[in-house]
């Protein structure tokens, strides 16, 4: 499916701006973004329940603009279900099927069929109003599927469950994808779920598409400052590229594609001094940009960490809040500051870096750092990232 400079507005406002996306075949693609930045409105484009102002959508190469929505083989799963009160499970299912006048006996094996699918063979007479919230989300995703939609297009499908029931519904939808192996294309504002099912993630904000990858590339190297913000928790800096050198080996032959070049960058921040960074994006000195840095990424250690290495980045702070929670210690590190900042600034500000420790074995000394302990940071120049180049 091919969706080209799809754009929209309502009276003077622009929903979607320009929206390009290609998804392929069978894919398990996510609309992920937060609430009002037009992902439903993208959906019912592709439905057919609304039109762009201008723009193309394709469906194996066809124009599929001028079909209304029951002739695009684009069946839709909502939030609140929609089911037919008064109709039995069965009959629920059964409705696209009678609608399109099937033959008599063929409808019942296909039902059946369907519901073993979403595991609710047993279910068959009940009623909607004697059902769960999952299984009521089941006899939706059973009716959307029964006419074989080239697309099965799900709307927040989960976000009326609780959050446990929610994880396990994310894995049978997994389980329902990877069985009959049609294109689903899932919009949600969780960004767990998207990054835990999707084989491919389009961020989108203020109805525009700022990156589009798998949920690794996605988390790994946010194209922007807003992705690194809404995926994940970070650490975000302003800076500004001081030096710039070609890297003739690449340190991340396993992300950056061999013909790719890399580049080792000094930054200059006003809160932490001098930071290297790799990147594979071609910036220059003077330029300012943004750096980001994941919590998990940074190394947390009482003693001082012993490599020589060149790309390491160290630096020295105190523990301001440690939030322990079993598997894992959440501090806030406050920074001392490079000497020359706190020069410029002689009212000292508070620099907090979050550093996310794992717990995974009892040797770990995780637990051991408290409160007001000093404390050494480190991590490699491969773990920071570039996201924002502003000028
Ligand atoms: N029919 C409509 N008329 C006017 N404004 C609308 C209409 N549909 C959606 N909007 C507005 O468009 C924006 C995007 O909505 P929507 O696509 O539902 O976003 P999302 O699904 O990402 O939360 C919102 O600000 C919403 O209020
Ligand atoms: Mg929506």
């Amino acid at each position: 499916m091919v969706i080209e400079e799809v754009s929209k507005s309502f009276g003077d406002f622009k929903v979607l701006n320009e929206v390009s996306l290609g998804i392929k075949k069978g894919e398990f693609f996510s609309l992920l973004g937060p609430s009002g930045c037009g992902k439903t409105t993208l959906l019912r484009i592709i439905a057919g329940f609304e039109s762009p102002d201008y723009g193309l959508v394709t469906f194996d190469g066809a124009d599929v603009l001028p079909l209304p929505p029951n002739r695009r083989q684009a069946n839709t799963v909502f939030q609140n279900y929609a089911l037919f009160p008064h109709l039995t499970v069965f009959e629920n299912v059964a409705f696209p099927l009678r609608i399109k006048r099937f033959p008599k006996a063929e409808i019942s094996p296909r039902v059946n069929e369907y519901l073993k699918l979403v595991q609710l063979e047993g279910h068959a007479h009940k009623k909607p109003n004697q059902l769960s919230g999952g299984q009521k989300q089941r006899v939706a995703i059973a009716r959307a599927l029964i006419n074989e939609p080239r697309v099965l297009l799900l709307d927040e499908p989960l976000s009326a469950l609780d959050a446990k029931l929610r994880q396990h519904m994310l894995i049978e939808l997994d389980q329902i994808h990877d069985k009959i192996g049609i294109t689903f294309i899932y919009v949600t504002h969780d960004q767990q779920e998207a990054l835990s099912v999707s084989d491919r993630i389009a961020v989108m904000n203020q109805g525009n598409v700022l990156q589009v990858g798998t949920p690794h590339e996605i988390y790994e190297s946010p194209a922007t400052d807003f992705v690194a913000r809404f995926i994940g928790e970070i650490n975000l800096f302003d800076a500004t590229v001081t030096r710039v050198n070609k890297l003739d080996q690449p340190l991340l032959p396993a992300i950056a594609p061999s013909e790719t070049t890399e580049y080792m960058a000094e930054l200059e921040t006003p809160e932490l001094g001098r930071i290297k960074v790799t990147t594979v994006d071609e910036v220059e000195p003077g330029q300012k940009v943004v750096f980001t840095v994941r919590p998990e990424k940074i190394v947390i250690s009482k003693e001082k960490p012993t490599t020589k290495r060149e790309d390491i980045n160290l630096f020295q702070g105190t523990v301001d809040e440690p939030i322990y929670s079993g598997f894992q210690t959440k501090f806030y590190i406050k920074i001392a500051q490079p000497a020359a900042a706190a020069d410029r600034n002689t009212e000292q500000k508070k620099v907090l870096i979050r550093v996310i420790k794992q717990h995974a074995n009892y040797s770990d000394e995780g637990p051991d750092i408290v409160w007001k302990d000093d404390v050494y940071l480190s991590w490699s120049a491969n773990d920071g990232y570039i996201v924002g180049v502003k000028e």
